[in-house]
């Protein structure tokens, strides 16, 4: 059979050279790495080898850059520091998600959905434009956008955050669809349930709402998933590093979820939460 060779693929002087997942030379910007998800996937792939920068809008966190991602002044000042500090962009990770408001349609606050919506689908639009410009200049880059199973499963009573992350899954598609000619790859990590305090907290408000147990509620979401577990931060860092290394280089316009497969986020509720506007 005839050796096929890629149309894009580069001449490989050495076989092995582009199946290495190290990030060495490589510089990266994390948005919301000042804690959890976002600060596991800057220390990942700090190890890796890259030069990683965190911007986050909660100074406390220590993030490199004070930047609510929703802003576009915040926004262009902080590409402008990185332009000046790093010179080159190679790996952007549109972290920023916001957990957003509960309830039924009918209850919703409208500026809280929007909010929602500016922050998730808004921050990660901005954040991407200013990248994308540099990676062209340079001719290459990976874009990693966080997704969620609520961009691909509906999840009731979370509407505004599930229609946000449907919206991150279809951008990340569609910029892959523009710009894979250009050697920029964009790809999206969907997390399942990551065991760690924002889910504690979202588990003691919905015990409360339901008046049941943290158990039952914590139950009940391990039911949803095949594999009957949560997972790590750790775990969706080493999959957003596999897919900005060289070893994932024709690897474009993919959702890999990171779940122990999600079947449903389906819960049973009492109709009085539906219209409660509890925010969890
Ligand atoms: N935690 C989970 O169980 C889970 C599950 C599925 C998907 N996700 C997604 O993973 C990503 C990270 O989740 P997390 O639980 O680590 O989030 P988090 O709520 O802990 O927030 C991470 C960081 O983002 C910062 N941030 C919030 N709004 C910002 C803004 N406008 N600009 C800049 N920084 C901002 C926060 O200050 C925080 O430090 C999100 O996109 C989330 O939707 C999380």
């Amino acid at each position: 059979m005839a050796h096929v060779v890629p149309v894009y693929a580069a001449p490989m002087a050495d076989q092995t050279n582009h199946y290495h997942t190290g990030l060495a030379g490589r510089t990266a910007l994390v948005t919301g790495g000042g804690s959890g998800i976002g600060a596991a996937i800057a220390a990942t792939l700090t190890t890796a080898g890259a030069t990683v920068r965190t911007c986050d809008v909660d100074t406390a966190t220590g993030a490199d850059y004070a930047c609510d991602v929703s802003n576009e002044t915040a926004v262009d000042a902080m590409f402008a520091t990185i332009d000046n500090e790093l010179g080159r962009l190679d790996i952007v990770v549109n972290n920023v998600g916001v957990a957003g408001p509960t309830g039924g349609v009918e209850d919703m606050n409208a500026d809280e959905f929007d909010r929602c919506v500016q922050i998730n689908i808004g921050g990660t639009f901005r954040v991407t434009q200013q990248a994308v410009q540099r990676m062209r200049r340079q001719g290459r880059g990976s874009i990693v956008n966080i997704s969620s199973t609520a961009g691909h499963v509906p999840y009731p009573l979370r509407s505004p955050y599930s229609a946000s992350k449907w919206a991150i899954e279809g951008l990340t598609r569609s910029w892959a669809m523009e710009l894979g000619r250009f050697d920029i790859r964009v790809n999206g990590v969907a997390p399942g349930t990551i065991a760690g305090s924002r889910m504690r907290g979202v588990i003691e408000r919905e015990a409360a709402a339901m008046q049941t147990t943290t158990d039952a509620v914590k139950a009940a979401y391990e039911d949803q998933v095949s594999m009957r577990t949560f997972v790590d931060a750790s775990d969706i860092a080493a999959t957003v590093t596999f897919l900005c290394s060289d070893a994932a280089r024709f690897i474009n316009g993919e959702i890999i979820s990171v779940d122990g497969h999600c079947e449903t986020l389906r819960t049973e509720f009492p109709d009085d939460v539906r219209v409660s506007g509890v925010t969890f």
